[in-house]
């Protein structure tokens, strides 16, 4: 495992590079103010919505939402994961990447890896010059119903029946050897003797996101064991993190409405040659987290097909435990489970494309799958076994991120179980705290509910600004100063003691005082290196939201208003603990402290009258 990238190198790479020159390099960018604007390359659109700010650090497409820093930038446009988006920038802003805990990332950028890429690149040539040299390798993929394009887009190829082909085509110097051995070409003998790991099979070339080729899997020509051989785990090869064919879908899709996991590299192949262009494969493992974060990242549905038999059923509740944690608000998963011995590849070749189309369609959503899956093994006519169930399934719904499918799978849960757990509806909402309850409530409070009576939110007053004179409610004070810190990061130096306002309680409040900490730590720290900070934070989204919320006025007005708001919730932490001594002391003593405290709290009062500006 690649270690931590310390969070302040990241803060630091962030105020090093500008993301206009970022973006600018990607997408053509035209000065509109202060910002930039272009058409959004996220989004089909006519007039240009996309806006880049340099004084914020911050993309932000007011058509389709897409939003974050220049990492998320790479990450979004040049599909890059967040470690290899680092790496990209601070290649640029002359950084190295400190990398703590764990190894140091060797592969990327050592020379050495480089040199690994080039021979594995050189290896997928050989194999595919090697193809049309024999006439067995070529019948097989003609049986198999390939056509030329469909080799020449995988790369196919063949590995001729010799033990020291490749080796002798390739492995011509000795530190060329050792590479080949490094990238699992080539097999350790005994006395230290060296041959190739393939040997008349056709060959699979595996490429990894920027479509370097990165290890290969060699199918036997009829019924042979293994009937596929894969690379082992090399320096470039994690197959836990790698599927196959996803680069291909890239190059195939501008953009990835849905991708379709298949168990195999034939499946993928003949799916595409029927055009069925998103489909990839995982590499002879269960779907892992990794997996389902890499197939999120790239498509927002996800469709999952498995066998229908028991090993396929089994295969696919390991794919939910993987999955559970990556669902976001706005993914969905699907399952396709196939008929008794039939794969994809059998199916869209009897079926054709829109037998496998019509089979897409009628998949079956996750949480339905979810729930047949965990109800199969149980008893609902009793209360033993609604209990069991409601057990079985908490966690597995704790582990979903908060947001509407959680809440909804909660729901569901509930209602089939008839049990009203405590411990279960109440718990996302109570730990919900911060921006994210700040937004939500909006949405709770038109649905006609209160959020366990938690909060008392003020939904008309809500609305309301600061300025308008009217006292705004509690809620918002903290949102309006969530949102300057996260718009002007600045401000949080213009803050004096004392800060009791930290002491209130109120969602919110500690996510107000994480903000102040961290922007005070960081003086020069941008909008886009703020979110960057919360990106894998549950209030990752809502802020981000608040991050293009129009402020009107001034970045001046903003700060002064800002302070009054902080001054405002100084006030309201004093109301609290008055009326908590208050209370107190009619139920039972105040120690002589408390009695201190309240008196001064309420002389306080009288200078100061409550809702005073
Ligand atoms: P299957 O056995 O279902 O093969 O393995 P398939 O894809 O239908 O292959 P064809 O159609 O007979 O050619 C599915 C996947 O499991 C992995 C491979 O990735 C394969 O594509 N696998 C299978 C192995 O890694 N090794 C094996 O020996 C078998
Ligand atoms: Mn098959």
């Amino acid at each position: 495992m690649a270690g931590r990238i310390p969070d302040n190198f990241i803060d630091e790479l962030l105020t090093r590079i500008d993301i206009v020159d970022v973006i600018e390099q990607r997408v053509p960018l035209r000065k509109a103010g202060r910002d930039y604007s272009a058409r959004c390359p996220f989004h089909d659109e006519r007039s240009p919505s996309f806006t880049v700010s340099p004084a914020k650090q911050f993309f932000h497409c007011f058509g389709c939402g897409a939003h974050g820093s220049a990492i998320k930038f790479l990450m979004d446009y040049d599909r890059l994961e967040f470690v290899d988006a680092v790496e990209e920038l601070a290649t640029r802003a002359g950084l190295t990447v400190p990398y703590e805990g764990g190894n140091k990332r060797a592969p990327q950028t050592s020379s050495d890896s480089g040199d690994l890429y080039t021979l594995m690149d050189a290896s997928a040539k050989f194999y595919q010059r090697e193809l049309p040299r024999s006439e067995k390798a070529c019948a097989y993929f003609a049986s198999r119903g390939l056509d030329a394009d469909t080799i020449t887009r995988f790369g196919l190829g063949f590995a001729p029946d010799e033990w020291g082909a490749l080796k002798s085509a390739l492995g011509t110097t000795p530190p060329r050897l050792a590479l080949l051995e490094k990238g699992g070409m080539l097999i350790n003998g005994e006395k230290g003797s060296t041959y190739d790991r393939f040997r008349d099979r056709v060959m699979f070339p595996i490429h990894d996101r920027r479509g370097r080729v990165i290890a290969f899997g060699g199918r036997v020509l009829g019924d042979g064991t293994p009937k596929y051989l894969n690379s082992p785990e090399t320096p470039l090869f994690h197959k836990g993190q790698q599927l196959f064919a996803l680069w291909h879908v890239r190059q195939a899709n501008a953009k990835i409405a849905r991708l379709i996991v298949v168990e195999g590299y034939m499946d993928v192949i003949a799916l595409f040659q029927h055009g069925i262009t998103q489909a990839v494969a995982t590499l002879g493992t269960a779907t892992t987290r990794e997996h389902a974060e890499l197939l999120f990242r790239n498509s927002a549905d996800v469709f999952f097909c498995f066998d229908g038999d028991r090993a396929g059923r089994s295969a696919a509740w390991r794919a939910v435990e993987s999955v559970l944690p990556r669902m976001r608000d706005g993914r969905q998963a699907f399952f396709l489970f196939l008929p008794d011995g039939e794969d994809p590849d059998s199916l869209v070749r009897t079926e054709g494309t829109p037998g496998f189309e019509q089979r897409l369609a009628n998949a079956t959503p996750l949480s339905e799958f979810f729930f047949a899956h965990q109800e199969s093994e149980t008893n609902l006519g009793t209360t033993d076994g609604r209990s069991r169930l409601a057990e079985k399934c908490k966690a597995l719904i704790e582990s979903i991120p908060d947001g509407a499918f959680k809440d909804r799978m909660q729901e569901v849960l509930v209602e089939k179980t008839a049990i009203s757990w405590p411990g279960l509806a109440r718990t996302h909402h109570a730990v919900r705290d911060g921006a994210q309850a700040l937004l939500e409530d909006r949405v709770l409070i038109a649905k006609g509910e209160t959020p366990d009576g938690i909060y008392k939110p003020a939904p008309q007053r809500m609305e309301k600004s600061l300025r308008s004179g009217a006292r705004a409610p509690e809620r918002s004070l903290v949102r309006s100063a969530i949102t300057t810190l996260v718009q002007q990061p600045a401000c949080a130096m213009a803050i004096q003691p004392p800060t009791i306002f930290a002491a209130l309680r109120q969602p919110g409040i500690p996510l107000l005082v994480e903000l102040i900490t961290l922007c005070r730590a960081r003086p020069d720290i941008s909008t886009g290196a703020v979110l960057e900070h919360f990106s894998e934070r549950s209030e990752a989204a809502a802020l981000r939201k608040l991050a293009v919320e129009e402020i009107p006025g001034d970045a001046e007005m903003t700060c002064a208003i800002f302070l009054e708001t902080l001054g405002k919730l100084n006030r309201q932490t004093e109301h609290q603990r008055r009326d908590e001594l208050q209370k107190k002391s009619t139920e039972s003593s105040l120690s002589a402290d408390e009695m201190h405290e309240l008196r001064a709290l309420l002389n306080n009062r009288n200078n100061n009258p409550a809702g005073a500006k």
